[in-house]
C-alpha cells in the first residue's frame, strides 16, 4: 500500500519532484510512494478517486516551489482557487483526514500567509515547513527521511521495520484500516477541537504482534501535532523505562483510551470513554497481547471493568505493580495496572515506583 504521498504542480516544481522521488526510492520501497495518480477513467468521480488515494497514505508531502501559490490557468485564473484543482482537492483531503501533512518548500519558496490559501486549506500554514535547497539536495532529502522514519507509525512500511511475519502483516493492515476509521470519524466528541487545531488523531503505534501493550489515557498537545502517542516528557519516562527492561518502543504496542485530545488537559468524560473505548478493544482483538499494561487510573479503569475483574473496585495505590491473571477470548493473559509516567515526572519516589513495577514485566520479555 502507498505510504507516502507527494502532492505538487507540474508547472511549479517537476523538475524537484523528480530528483526527490529518485532520492527517496533510494531509501524507500518503490511501491510505497505515491505521486502521479493512474489515468481516471471515463465516467469515474474524480474527486472520490483523488480522496480515496490521500486516504491511504501516512504521511503527506505538499511540495511548494515559487509558483505554487499563484499559477493560473489559461483564463488567468489562479488554479488553487478552482474547486476541481486536484492539488487543492488532494491538500484539503489530507489535512481534513488529518494526516501528517509536511510543507516541502524548493525553489526558495516561502510559506504561504493563512490569508492567500482558500478555507480548506488554510490550516496548511500552521504546519511546519522543510525546506530542500539546489546545493545540499541529497542531504536535505536524507534529513527529510530521517524525520520520515521518525514520524511514521513503527512498522508500517519502511524497509527495516518491515516484518517477515504474514501474521504481524496482516495484524499492521488491520490496525492501518482501524485507524482510517478514526480519522473518518467525524460523529467523534472531540472532532470539532481536532478540526479547528489541525490536530492528528493518535490510534497507537509500535509493533502490532506485540506481546505488551501500554494503554494511556490520551495523547496531549505534542502527540496530537504528530499523530503519535507519548512522543511528550511522558513519552520519555516511558521510554526509559523500558530500557531497564530491555526494551524500545519498536517491540511493544503503545496506545492510549481516548484517539483525540481533550481540551486543556483535562480528564476524560464518559462519553468520550464511550466513543473512543471501542477503537482500543479493537486493538486489542487484533494485537491479542499477553500483557496489558495500564498507564494511569483511566486505563486501568476502564480494562478492569472491561475484563470484570474484582480488583475495578480499588484504586490505582492499592493495584499498582499486581501482575493480574485473566482470560481474553484468544486466551490467558495478565493485567498490570501502572501509574502514569506524567505523575512521576516530578517526583523521584513515584519515579522509583514506577521503576520497580516497570522490573516485574522483565518475566514476559
Ligand atoms: N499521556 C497519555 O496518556 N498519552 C499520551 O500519548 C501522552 C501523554
Amino acid at each position: 500500500m502507498s505510504r507516502i504521498f507527494i502532492n505538487y504542480r507540474r508547472q511549479d516544481s517537476e523538475g524537484y519532484v523528480g530528483r526527490l522521488y529518485d532520492h527517496l526510492t533510494e531509501l524507500f520501497e518503490r511501491g510505497d510512494i505515491f505521486m502521479d495518480i493512474e489515468a481516471i477513467k471515463p465516467g469515474q468521480d474524480f474527486v472520490e478517486t483523488l480522496e480515496n488515494a490521500v486516504a491511504q497514505c501516512d504521511v503527506f508531502l505538499a511540495v511548494i516551489g515559487p509558483h505554487w501559490l499563484d499559477s493560473a490557468d489559461a483564463n488567468g485564473q489562479r488554479r488553487l482557487d478552482l474547486w476541481n484543482d486536484f492539488v487543492r482537492i488532494e491538500l484539503a483531503t489530507a489535512l481534513k483526514h488529518g494526516k501528517i501533512v509536511i510543507p516541502l518548500l524548493v525553489g526558495r519558496a516561502q510559506m504561504p500567509n493563512p490569508d492567500s490559501l482558500p478555507d480548506d486549506i488554510k490550516l496548511l500554514a500552521r504546519r511546519n515547513a522543510f525546506e530542500i535547497s539546489h546545493n545540499r539536495f541529497k542531504a536535505d532529502v536524507e534529513r527529510l527521511a530521517k524525520s520520515l522514519k521518525e514520524l511514521v507509525p513503527v512498522n508500517t512500511s519502511f524497509k527495516e521495520q518491515r516484518t517477515d511475519s504474514a501474521l504481524a502483516r496482516k495484524k499492521a493492515t488491520a490496525l492501518r484500516t482501524l485507524r482510517e476509521e478514526l480519522v473518518k470519524s467525524t460523529n467523534s466528541p472531540l472532532y470539532q477541537m481536532r478540526m479547528e487545531n489541525g490536530y492528528i488523531p493518535v490510534l497507537g503505534e509500535g509493533n502490532p504482534d506485540a506481546n505488551l501493550i501500554f494503554i494511556g489515557e490520551a495523547p496531549g498537545k505534542a502527540e496530537v501535532e504528530q499523530g503519535r502517542p507519548f512522543v511528550g516528557p511522558s513519552g520519555d519516562i516511558l521510554a526509559e523505562m523500558l530500557r531497564e527492561i530491555n526494551l524500545h518502543r519498536e517491540d511493544v504496542y503503545v496506545t492510549n483510551l481516548l484517539h483525540d485530545r481533550p481540551p486543556e488537559k483535562r480528564d476524560p468524560v464518559p462519553a468520550e470513554i464511550e466513543f473512543y473505548a471501542p477503537f482500543l478493544d479493537r486493538i486489542l482483538d487484533i494485537i491479542q497481547p499477553a500483557v496489558i499494561c495500564t498507564l494511569g487510573r483511566f486505563a486501568m479503569q476502564y480494562i478492569l471493568k472491561k475484563l470484570d475483574l474484582p480488583e475495578q473496585r480499588q484504586t490505582i495505590t492499592q493495584n499498582h505493580g499486581k501482575l493480574i491473571k485473566t482470560k481474553m477470548p484468544y486466551g490467558e493473559i495478565h493485567v498490570v495496572p501502572l501509574f502514569h509516567p506524567a505523575v512521576v515526572l516530578y517526583s523521584a519516589t513515584q519515579k522509583e515506583t514506577l521503576r520497580q513495577d516497570f522490573l516485574k514485566l522483565k518475566m514476559y520479555v
